[in-house]
């Protein structure tokens, strides 16, 4: 049983502290918006790990504060991925325990294996182009999704005539063009799109709900108790 800090108690805290109270953790300490100045070094002294999912203005703050306090911190919050790479930097160089993911369901991190799988054999018989389109929640921040930055990157890396990702609007040749629709309560939906002139190959993830997501970071809080150094989904799903 873990003694676990909720930071950002919106809808993915909300999620989190059921399913770690499931899983029979206790939550000791809950921040949000309104009592930040209750994240002090002292507060975190008595937690075992700290689950971060607030804003991409906040994390890095947040982030670096659970590691100087020396409290395992798993982070979710998306759309600070430069500044997330130092932090990572720092803890591979022997900083503390951070556990970071752009996408915590296990659905999804199948779907970036899936979608690399097809880029290696794509790229092997060329004379297709590829579109990723992603959609979410109009309270959503940041575009295009972190998710979709991470299907990008599994996607270029098997594919030496691709060379990153530009937003749809920006177009420019070989980068992978991401269109991010913001309607409703989706909680997350990306489909990519291989595309010859003879044919289509449609790969597409539907969250359902946030749950998986927040199942996730729980199980990511339990793999980083008592660990030091970075982690990812890769890492807990035993793909490497
Ligand atoms: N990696 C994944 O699997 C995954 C899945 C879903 C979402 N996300 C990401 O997780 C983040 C949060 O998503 P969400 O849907 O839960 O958003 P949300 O409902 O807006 O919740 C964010 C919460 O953080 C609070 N907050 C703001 N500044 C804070 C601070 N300095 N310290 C502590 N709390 C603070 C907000 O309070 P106020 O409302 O009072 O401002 C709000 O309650 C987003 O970046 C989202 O993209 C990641």
């Amino acid at each position: 049983m873990l003694k676990i800090a909720i930071i950002g108690y919106g809808k993915m805290g909300h999620e989190i502290e059921a399913i770690a109270l499931d899983r029979g953790h206790s939550i000791v300490l809950k921040i949000d918006a309104s009592n930040q100045p209750d994240l002090s070094e002292s507060n975190l002294k008595n937690v075992d790990v700290a689950i971060e999912f607030t804003s991409p203005h906040t994390a890095k703050q947040n982030v670096e504060l659970c590691l100087s306090a020396g409290t395992p911190v798993v982070c979710g919050t998306t759309g600070w991925n430069d500044e997330a790479a130092k932090i990572i930097e720092r803890v591979k160089a022997g900083e503390g325990t951070f556990f970071f993911a752009s996408n915590y369901s296990v659905g999804v991190n199948i779907f970036f294996k899936l979608n690399a799988m097809a880029s290696k054999l794509l790229a092997k018989v060329g004379g297709y182009n590829v579109g990723i389109q992603e959609t979410h929640h109009t309270q959503k921040l940041d575009a295009p999704s972190g998710t979709a930055i991470s299907i990008a990157n599994a996607i270029t890396a098997e594919n030496p005539n691709l060379n990153g990702w530009t937003l749809v609007s920006d177009k420019v040749d070989g980068k992978i063009p991401i269109e991010a629709v913001r309607e409703g309560t989706v909680p997350g939906t990306h489909i990519v799109n291989f595309e010859s002139e003879q044919d289509q190959i449609v790969l597409s993830h539907i969250a359902k709900s946030r749950r998986g997501f927040a199942i996730g970071a729980v199980l990511a809080a339990e793999f980083i108790a008592g660990k030091k150094g970075f982690y990812n989904m890769d890492n807990l799903l035993n793909f490497d």
